[in-house]
C-alpha cells in the first residue's frame, strides 16, 4: 500500500492501539489510508482470536483490506448505529491552546465524503497519525470533492474567497482523480487555516461541492504513534 509521511512503525502503533477499542458486537466504521490500514489488519487478528464486531467501510480500498483481513462488513442502512470509527489525518491542529485544537484536514485518499459520513454517525470517532500530521495550525490543502459538472464554477468560488484550487490529477494516466462517487477532486490552498469552522461552512455552502476534507469538533480521542510508542489528545 502507498503510505505517505511518518513512519511505518509509528503509523502502526497508533492503528493496533486504535483496534483495542473495539468491544465484542461493535459496530466499527473503517477509515482510509495507511494508518487505518494497520487497525484493520488489527482488527482482523482479533477477530482471529474471537472478537466480534463488523465493519463499515468508507472506499473501495478500505474494504479491500478489510475483505483481506477477513472483517465481516455492512453498511449504514444495515445497523442501528456505529460505536466506534477509525480513521486517518493528513493534518491535525495540535495547539491546545487554539480554538482549532483537534481540528483536522482529511481527503489526501480522495475518501472524505464516506469517511465524514461514517465518522460523524460514530459514537466515538478515534484519529490515528504519526507525528508528521501534527501542526499548530491548519495549513495543508483541503481537498473539496465536486461533481463533474461544477468543478470549473466552484474553482472559481474558492478563487473569490481567497483559495487556489488545483484539479487533482491522476498518477498513472492523463486526467483527472475520479473518486469512489464518480466525482473529482479540487485541492484548495488557503494558507494557514485560523478559522477551519468558517472556512468549512463557507465551502459546505458553495453549489455543487459534495463534501470538503476539513472536520472540525468531530474527533473524539486522537492516537499519535511515536518511534516508541503512542500519545493520546483528547
Ligand atoms: C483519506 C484520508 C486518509 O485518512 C489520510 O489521507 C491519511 O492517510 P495515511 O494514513 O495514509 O497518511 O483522509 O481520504
Amino acid at each position: 500500500m502507498k503510505t505517505t509521511g511518518g513512519s511505518d512503525a509509528a503509523k502502526r502503533r497508533a492503528g493496533e492501539r486504535a483496534a483495542e477499542r473495539a468491544e465484542d458486537g461493535f459496530v466499527v466504521g473503517l477509515g482510509t489510508g495507511s494508518t487505518t490500514a494497520y487497525a484493520i489488519d488489527a482488527l482482523g487478528r482479533a477477530i482471529d482470536d474471537g472478537l466480534e464486531i463488523r465493519g463499515i467501510p468508507t472506499s473501495f480500498q478500505s474494504r479491500q483490506t478489510a475483505l483481506e483481513a477477513s472483517v465481516p462488513l455492512t453498511t449504514l442502512e444495515e445497523v442501528d448505529g456505529v460505536d466506534l470509527a477509525i480513521d486517518g489525518a493528513d493534518q491535525v491542529a495540535d495547539d491546545s491552546t487554539a480554538d482549532a485544537y483537534g481540528a483536522l484536514i482529511k481527503g489526501g485518499g480522495g475518501a472524505h465524503t464516506r469517511e465524514k459520513l461514517v465518522d460523524a454517525a460514530a459514537d466515538e470517532f478515534v484519529v490515528v497519525a504519526d507525528p508528521s500530521k501534527l501542526a499548530p495550525t491548519l495549513e495543508r490543502s483541503v481537498p473539496v470533492e465536486v461533481i463533474p459538472d461544477a468543478y470549473s464554477v466552484v474553482s472559481e468560488r474558492v478563487r473569490e474567497l481567497g483559495g487556489d484550487p488545483t484539479l487533482r490529477a491522476a498518477e498513472c494516466k492523463d486526467g483527472p482523480v475520479v473518486t469512489d462517487n464518480g466525482n473529482l477532486l479540487l485541492d484548495c490552498a488557503f494558507g494557514s487555516i485560523d478559522d477551519p469552522e468558517g472556512v468549512a461552512s463557507t465551502l459546505a455552502r458553495v453549489p455543487g461541492v459534495l463534501e470538503h476534507g476539513l472536520f472540525v469538533d468531530l474527533a473524539d480521542i486522537t492516537y499519535v504513534g511515536t518511534d516508541d510508542g503512542v500519545e493520546t489528545r483528547e
